[in-house]
């Protein structure tokens, strides 16, 4: 089962500061505890070098009286040096064991066995084994609870003493006797105690600064970089890659910190190209989409279109020799009408029906032969022509209708080669037609000007011709219908609808193109593209041509004065 770690094992902090705490704990108390030893013995020797230099100058000291004999005085320079501070004992003990000599009179004449440790100068076991002396013995604790040093000294007999006559009975000896120095180790404890306590406050203190600096380090040098980095990999996650880490100066961690910054920007930079990737993707699949659904509006405008155009090819052919017929049999019926012998006054309203039947018929010629030319049912031959020549003479054609409905002119003819291969008299019919629907369009504008402007432009590939208005625009779903036979707005007295059929005929026969951008309330643009031919060439049928097998315009044709023929059927 998973369980928590400990604050130990996962602070790294912790996890430094512990051992070097330790570490540094243990170190700093051996360095005291052997200072403290050194001291120790340091001061246990000072001790007894003052106890040995104690004990030669109380030699000194009492050395004359003693070789005199004079031994109330020296009993009282013994007196008088053990009242000093430090001293506990000073004794000269007497050959056979006797205290002869004492700081402390009360002891004076007491007598310790030839065993004690007094006579172990001589005697072992009570054996004599010869003079020798011992210095700084230790002694066990004296009775003021302290360690105390003492020495024992030998007392020989000099050459000036044994010769002299005040002691002759010790001339013979060798030994006289044995000096005992005792000092207290009090003031050593003290000092010992006093030095103890403050090594002790001392390393603690040490131990504290020191693992408050290591700590301080470890937090400033460890715990601080180590938190950032924790902080911006926690933002990173978040999702935030502008995040940076900020470790100063040249170390592993600062190091581990450039690194991370460099990786969070790289990933950043991948993010962001990722994210433009995808948002290109998107626009490309939109505007392919888009593209697409244009390509499949324009498809289906082309299909009705050659599906109008069919229809409308094979209506104007079936029509056309019915009405040739109807035209031909009214006319012969008004010419005979006029050499019957019938009253003139009687024949009247028969030859005014005859001739509403024979201008009826010529009108429904004009719109066979439109739709024979939206339709394209023929092949056309074609001249070289100039374009400006043509829009010229189409300006004058409408030059009655600008100045009746007070239109401003703009026209800009093409300043280059104006030629063009085309039928002269269709591509002026298309011009005339998109004139006077402009012109039309701006009838009894009153919010603004009525201008329109006509612009030829072109390259060595064809020339471009731009018919712009101020009037009334077109309504965005009739747009895609404009160019349909039939589609009006006009009404039935003063539009058919054929307009635009015939110039959309027209200009596809040409190999060209037209468009249309309008703003219902602010006006209509048609542009049209139409291939400078060089060659002179039967220009291909487009809508619905060609699938008229049998139609025999020349009939109608030649009532109506339109060049039907002029393709051929
Ligand atoms: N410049 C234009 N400004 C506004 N609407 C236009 C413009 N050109 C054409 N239209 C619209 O397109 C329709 C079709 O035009 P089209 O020329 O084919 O037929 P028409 O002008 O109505 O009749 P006609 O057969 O006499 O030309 C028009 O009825 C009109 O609504
Ligand atoms: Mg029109």
């Amino acid at each position: 089962m998973f369980t928590k770690p400990g604050l130990l094992a996962r602070s790294l902090e912790l996890r430094l500061l512990v051992p070097l705490a330790i570490t540094i704990a243990v170190a700093l108390a051996l360095h005291a505890a052997i200072g403290y030893w050194g001291v120790r013995e340091e001061l246990r020797r000072f001790i007894k070098a003052d106890l040995a230099r104690s004990t030669s100058l109380i030699r000194s000291a009492t050395h004359d009286g003693m070789l005199l004999n004079r031994l109330d005085e020296v009993q009282s320079r013994i007196e008088s040096l053990g009242s000093s501070e430090g001293f506990t004992a000073i004794r000269v003990y007497a050959k056979d064991g006797r205290i002869a000599l004492t700081a402390d009179t009360g002891e004076r004449g007491r007598v310790v066995p030839i065993t004690s440790d007094e006579c172990a100068v001589c005697h072992v076991n009570g054996e004599r084994t010869g003079p020798k002396v011992l210095r700084n013995a230790d002694m066990p604790v004296l009775g003021d609870g302290h360690e105390g040093q003492r020495a024992l000294s030998v007392i020989m007999n000099e050459r000036g003493c044994s010769s002299l006559e005040c002691h002759p009975p010790a001339s013979h000896r060798p030994v006289l006797g044995v000096l005992d120095v005792q000092m207290t180790m009090a003031p050593f404890d003290e000092a010992i105690s006093r030095a103890r306590q403050q090594l002790g406050t001392t390393t603690i203190l040490l131990i504290m600064t020191a693992g408050l600096i290591v700590a301080l380090f470890i937090r400033r040098l460890i715990h601080e970089p180590v938190e950032r980095l924790h902080e911006g990999t926690r933002r990173i996650a978040g999702g935030d890659l502008h995040t940076r880490i900020e470790v100063a100066g040249h170390h592993d961690l600062a190091q581990l910190a450039g690194a991370f910054n460099g990786m969070v920007n790289d990933l950043r930079v991948a993010r962001e190209e990722l994210a433009e990737w995808s948002r290109t993707l998107e626009r490309r699949v939109e505007e392919k989409t888009r593209e697409l659904r244009e390509a499949q509006k324009r498809m289906t405008r082309v299909e009705t279109m050659a599906s109008l155009g069919k229809l409308s090819a094979t209506v104007a052919h079936e029509l056309n020799n019915p009405l040739s017929g109807i035209l031909a049999y009214a006319r012969l019926s008004r010419r005979e009408l006029s050499e019957l012998a019938i009253e003139p006054g009687a024949a009247a309203p028969i030859d005014g029906y005859l001739a509403l039947i024979d201008r009826e018929s010529v009108r429904c010629g004009e719109i066979v032969k439109n739709l024979l030319v939206f339709a394209r049912g023929q092949s056309v031959r074609t001249t070289m022509a100039s374009i400006n020549e043509i829009v010229e003479n189409s300006l004058m054609l409408v030059r009655h209708h600008l100045e009746m409905h007070r239109v401003r002119l703009e026209a800009t003819l093409l300043s280059g080669d104006p030629t063009i291969v085309a039928e002269r008299g269709r591509v002026q019919q298309a011009v005339l037609a998109l004139l006077m629907n402009a012109i039309e369009a701006m009838h009894g504008l009153k919010d603004r000007e009525a201008v329109l402007r006509v612009r030829v432009e072109g390259d060595d590939e064809r020339v471009v011709l731009s018919i712009e208005d101020t009037g009334v625009g077109i309504e965005p779903e009739l747009v895609p219908h404009i160019f349909e036979p039939f589609v009006t707005t006009k009404g039935e007295t003063s539009g058919v609808g054929l307009g635009l059929a015939v110039v959309y005929g027209v200009v596809h026969g040409h190999g060209g193109e037209i468009t249309v951008r309008s703003t219902p309330g602010a006006g209509t643009t048609f542009t049209l593209w139409l291939p400078r031919r060089r060659a002179e060439a039967s220009i291909e049928p487009a809508a619905g041509e060609g699938v008229v097998p049998g139609a025999r315009p020349q009939a109608f044709a030649a009532e109506t004065g339109e060049s039907c023929e002029r393709g051929g059927a």
